[in-house]
């Protein structure tokens, strides 16, 4: 006997829709794991309850027999989550099947002031970070300076090492120093209130996970944040975010052993989005793409951005696939693309006049990388409405074309399924 474990990752450069995947999955799922990122995510539920946007809560919190668990590799702002906590709460959905791994770390607005800082310090190099505090967050993780959500259990004690990290923070940023979030009395209330709300919430997930996993029929799921192309160890360096986003990054931010992983689901958007800064070689600056970006919604969930748009890039799903080793790709917003004309999948990129098939390490080469596209490489576009089709032999031709297009670009993974719509049902399995 032993459960299940699937975990989804993005596949490009996040909002693939894993949201919705992952919501559609947990209804069978016995535990829902986040396992990187923080409130720097926004995904998108929409569901038989209304349409919700989670930042730091696993979508299986909908369905009240799911744990859903902040694990261990995330970064937990903990004034926005007893706000998202409060929110859901106002519409009657129950937050009691929350845990919270002791191991996660906490972020606080000194993260937020510092990112906002070293944001505007770059100049045109800067990232176009969501400006959470992530980078900061997970920079004092790794400088072990960091606080724990164990550490909030001692509020007295916490608001001891959080003085201590400012004190340092302070000499680090003098131009910062005199700011009301550098000083450790402003956090003194939201720790009172943190203990009381979150305290409660922290639990061992080690054992846990692993005894449920060894000894029931259970289904874990491991919900991805942003996307491959995003991750520190995978993306596109230093235009990233600061955890590793891949499947192996899931696994070890769950903490959960590889030997245990059942499926590994990439989620891919049936073209190509990025929000902020850094190359998109399959960027499209044309009417269309504005007409898409409009009737697809493409504005970021946390920042309200409009993302930038492109053709399915197909160099960048290999990459990705190189590096997660999905067992399994679903293909989401297919119906977003019905009216919009011919559509483009790019196959290889030309970089000084030599066709390569991966993305180059170094920013400088990728940002000197063109995309091409062959005759093969265009497909006529259809204007069929997609809505409401349940099986992926009752797609219009010219859709299915496309679809199998995208999915030569990403080999030894088996099409899952494609999304036709925004509820959690218009998720066509294949
Ligand atoms: P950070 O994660 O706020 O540090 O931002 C680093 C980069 O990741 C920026 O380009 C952000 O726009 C991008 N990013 C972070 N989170 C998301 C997400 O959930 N979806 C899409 N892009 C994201
Ligand atoms: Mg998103």
């Amino acid at each position: 006997m032993s459960a299940e474990v699937i975990a989804v990752a993005g596949g490009q450069w996040g909002d693939e829709g894993k949201g919705k995947v992952v919501d559609q999955l947990a209804q069978g799922a016995t535990v829902v794991v986040r396992a990187q990122g923080g409130d720097n995510a926004g995904h998108t539920v929409v569901n038989g309850k209304g349409m919700f946007a989670l930042n730091l809560i696993p979508a299986g919190i909908f369905n009240p027999k799911t744990i859903n668990i902040l694990g261990q590799g995330t970064v937990v702002n903990a004034a926005g989550l007893i706000r998202e906590m409060a929110a859901l709460h106002e519409r009657g959905i129950s937050t009691s099947n929350l845990r919270i791994s002791p191991k996660a770390h906490l972020v606080f607005e000194y993260h937020q002031l510092e990112d906002g800082h070293e944001e505007n310090s770059k100049g045109a190099q800067a990232i176009g970070t969501t400006k959470r505090g992530i980078g900061p967050a997970y920079a004092d993780k790794a400088n072990r300076v960091g606080i724990r959500a164990e550490d909030l259990a001692d509020p007295e004690e916490c608001l001891g090492k959080i003085a201590r990290v400012l004190k340092n923070k302070r000499g680090y940023h003098p131009d910062l120093a005199n700011s009301p979030q550098f000083d450790p009395g402003y956090y003194e209330n939201l720790l009172g209130e943190a203990q009381h709300v979150l305290t409660p919430l922290v639990m061992e997930t080690s054992e846990f996970l692993y005894r449920h996993i060894t000894g029931s029929n259970g289904r874990v799921l491991i919900e991805g944040a942003q996307g491959t192309l995003l991750s520190v160890d995978d993306g596109t360096y230093p235009m990233v975010t600061s955890s590793n986003t891949t499947i192996n990054g899931l696994l070890a931010g769950a903490g959960i052993g590889a030997r245990w992983l059942t499926q590994a689901i990439g989620v891919f958007k049936a073209y190509q989005t990025r929000v902020g800064g850094g190359p998109m070689p399959t960027e499209r600056f044309d009417e269309g793409a504005d007409r898409l970006r409009k009737s697809a919604h493409e504005f970021g969930v946390v920042s309200g951005r409009p993302r930038r748009l492109g053709w399915f890039d197909g160099v960048a799903a290999g990459q990705s696939q190189y590096v997660n080793g999905f067992t399994d790709i679903v293909i989401t917003r297919l119906d977003n693309l019905s009216c919009m004309g011919d559509l483009m999948v790019c196959n290889s990129y030309i970089l000084d006049g030599k066709e390569i098939h991966h993305i180059p390490s170094n920013l400088r080469d990728f940002e000197r990388c063109q995309a091409a596209y062959g005759n093969e490489d265009c497909y006529p576009g259809w204007n069929e409405d997609l809505a409401g089709i349940t099986d992926l032999n009752d797609l219009p031709e010219k859709a299915r074309k496309y679809v199998l297009g995208i999915v030569a670009t990403i080999p030894d993974a088996r099409l899952m399924a494609i999304g036709n719509g925004q509820r959690r049902e218009d998720l066509v399995f294949a």
